[in-house]
């Protein structure tokens, strides 16, 4: 589905270039969770900032479904390739639904009414049918997130990414969210998602990939891999 080969990213200032992602090789598997932990800094929002066609000056090559993903416009990344920003970054001016239908609109050149209801089903399907005429603002951090996850799910990808996506929730929202993500991935989407929150993470277990300064040291699957022989991620995970 999706695969990276020997990613590498620097960030460059006047100072010089420093390097965030080393050689990172990687694969979302089709229908999996697969989550990139580690601690603050070792480079897993730069890493899904590639993958989510962001950033395009890394080395290495990310291809989805054998295709080099440089290649996609924004509208055809998006449409693949939904991704979730850790701050949200809704349109504050535009109403729930407005802020659903902007892409499919403005970008994708289909008329109001259908991105209406497309965007309709969708703020349906997670529970936010109650607030379409609600601003941003008016809404909880739970709910903000709901509204970013429909607006990138209106577009209709197989993957989508969530950068550290209980960092902004309450506990109480933090729950709903594992199940939404469950729910979602049990209706055939692929998910990766990054994360430093442990209690999520044990939740979440599919294929883990734990990154420190920039490269990936330790990878589980489990669907194949014995976590007792993974010292690095068991250490993590039993560390909180
Ligand atoms: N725009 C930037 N300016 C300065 N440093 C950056 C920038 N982007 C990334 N970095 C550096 O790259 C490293 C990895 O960042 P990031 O991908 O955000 O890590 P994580 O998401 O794991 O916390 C950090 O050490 C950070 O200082
Ligand atoms: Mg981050």
């Amino acid at each position: 589905m999706i695969y990276g080969k020997k990613i590498s990213w620097s960030y460059k200032s006047k100072k010089g270039s420093l390097p965030v992602l080393k050689e990172v090789t990687f694969e979302l598997k089709k229908g999996r969770i697969t989550t990139f932990m580690g601690q603050s800094g070792a480079g897993k929002t730069t890493l899904l900032k590639c993958v989510a066609n962001l950033h395009s000056s890394y080395e290495g090559v990310i291809t989805c479904n054998g295709e080099d993903i440089r290649k996609f416009d924004p509208v055809e990344r998006a449409s693949r390739i939904g991704f979730v920003l850790q701050q949200f970054h809704l349109f504050p001016h535009l109403s729930v639904l407005s802020n659903c239908t902007y892409a499919l609109v403005n970008a994708m050149g289909m008329g109001e009414t259908e991105a209406e209801k497309r965007a309709i089903v969708t703020l349906d399907s997670l529970g936010m049918q109650s607030f379409i005429q609600s601003f941003p603002s008016q809404l909880s951090g739970g709910q903000q997130q709901r509204v970013a996850i429909a607006r990138a799910l209106v577009l209709h990808p197989n993957i989508l990414l969530l950068d550290e996506p209980t960092s902004a929730l309450d506990p109480e929202s933090k729950l709903s969210l594992e199940s939404l993500l469950l729910d979602l991935n049990r209706r055939g989407i692929t998910i990766a998602l990054s994360s430093h929150d442990m209690p999520f993470i044990r939740k979440m277990m599919d294929v883990v990939y734990f990154m420190e300064q920039g490269e990936l040291i330790e990878e589980w699957d489990r669907t194949t891999d014995d976590l007792s022989s993974k010292d690095r991620i068991k250490q993590f995970l039993t560390h909180i």
